[in-house]
């Protein structure tokens, strides 16, 4: 079936990039920082938040649970919240759009609240998988009913007081950890959340700030035992939300990548469990220089001055995957260009993202003329050796916003023109890119 209402786009061979960009706020960050205002008592203020859909969503969600949520014309987002415990039924269905941590964490709030939430969304993020929050915030005492195979549409109905749990997570992720967490935050005496992996730290930083009583061991096998007290009282709080690093993820490889590039991206949040691409393509060969380094919003930043470089392949080594989650597509494209053979393994994740992010890469790289086999848990690619990839394919972006752009930039370097389905799902996470990407290339 053609979809009447998509928008193609086409990107060809550049001319190289130059010239100093800062990308939008961190998406992760922004959908916390108005989930924790909304709960704060008093008013929040947030600067350089993600205007992108899925964070608008959690906005809207969070507004439809009663907190009054607003943007100046400055830009600044000011919140007031209605308090751990208030939040209001909603009187419709929450809409999540394509937002899979919009729909994880207000699961996990709505849980330990006495209320009861409809959560629907598009059709990529209705073929996720839920049951990963389901079973802990079920043993936390919601009742939670979802489509088949725990999937969207799924309705939540809160239990307050729940019950206090201690829970391994059974895979690498922020999202379930958060869930648990934030129902933790209503929920009397101590939720625990054991983490074999790390993974993002943004709720436990941000839940501290807040006024949280939240702890944070470090055991000797390495596993964090996190620990929040519940039935808390969140102080209201001024966020300047850093630069996202995924957003960012894409000029740096475009930069590396076209020929005589020279690109500054300001203001791009390194936090150590999210920085993993610029390590991994370092280790390529990339050149990378970090200036400037600083704190923002209690986040490590840094300006990323970044030139095109002779990557070379190589083994990416499984344990840096949760560092750089998001950024696998993105390093599919670089491996394409790079020397030499880049293999990745462990990254069994990907394949429930915002699409099978494993199966479309693949699919689409051999279409543009890449070299890649695809195992269970990951590619191997053999790259050109900076030479330009043949390109000339309509990609399917399968609603997924880092497919779009990853194929966007694999088409700065590729002879015939790359085009993309359906453009559209880019305003997800990055509204600006197509913009950004056009003031590089004057
Ligand atoms: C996110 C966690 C990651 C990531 C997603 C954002 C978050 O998902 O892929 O884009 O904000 O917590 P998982 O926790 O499912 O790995």
């Amino acid at each position: 079936m053609t979809d009447q209402t998509a928008t193609p786009r086409s990107f060809s061979a550049s001319v190289p990039l130059k010239g100093r960009i800062a990308i939008p706020g961190d998406k992760s960050i922004s959908h916390r920082s108005l989930m924790l205002s909304a709960l704060a008592v008093g008013e929040s203020r947030v600067a350089g938040l993600l205007e992108g859909h899925d964070v608008l969503a959690t906005a809207a969600a969070m507004r439809a649970m009663g907190a009054t949520i607003e943007r100046r014309d400055d830009g600044e987002w000011r919140i007031h919240g209605v308090g751990v415990g208030g939040l209001l039924q909603p009187r419709e269905a929450l809409d999540m759009g394509n937002s899979g941590t919009s729909t994880r964490l207000l699961m996990g709030l709505v849980a330990s609240h006495p209320i009861t939430a409809t959560f629907v969304g598009d059709a990529s993020l209705s073929g996720r998988p839920m049951g990963r929050v389901i079973d802990p915030l079920a043993q936390m005492g919601a009742d939670i009913s979802a489509s088949p195979g725990g999937r969207l549409p799924l309705m939540v109905r809160g239990l307050a007081p729940a019950i206090p749990l201690s829970y391994r997570l059974p895979m690498a992720s922020a999202q379930v950890k958060s869930a648990v967490l934030l129902a933790g935050l209503n929920t009397p005496g101590i939720t625990e959340v054991i983490e074999p992996v790390p993974t993002r730290d943004h709720s436990e930083r941000m839940l501290r700030g807040f006024g949280a009583e939240l702890t944070v061991e470090t055991d000797s096998g390495g596993t964090r035992h996190i620990r929040i007290r519940g039935e808390a009282e969140l102080r209201p709080q001024t966020i300047v939300v850093p630069g996202d690093p995924s957003s960012a993820a894409f000029f740096i490889v475009a930069a590396l990548v076209v020929p005589g590039s020279d690109v500054t991206i300001a203001n791009v949040g390194l936090n150590p469990t999210r920085a993993g691409l610029v390590e991994v393509l370092q280790a390529m060969g990339g050149n990378i220089t970090l200036l400037d380094a600083r704190e923002v919003g209690g986040e490590p930043v840094a300006d990323l001055r970044v030139r095109h470089s002779n990557l070379k392949g190589i083994a990416v080594d499984p344990a840096v995957a949760p560092s750089m989650i998001d950024e696998f597509p993105i390093l599919f494209v670089a491996a394409a260009l790079a020397e030499g053979r880049t293999v990745t393994t462990g990254l069994d994740e990907l394949r429930v993202k915002e699409s099978d992010r494993l199966a479309v890469m693949a699919a689409g790289l051999k279409a543009i003329g890449a070299r890649v086999e695809e195992s269970e848990d990951g590619l191997v690619i053999d790259g050109t050796g900076g030479d330009p990839l043949p390109g000339g394919a309509t990609i399917a972006g399968h609603l997924d916003h880092r497919i779009c752009m990853s194929f966007a930039v694999a088409g700065l370097v590729s002879k015939a023109p790359v085009t993309i389905d359906d453009i559209a799902p880019v305003a997800t996470s990055f509204p600006n890119f197509e913009t950004l990407l056009a003031g590089l290339q004057q």
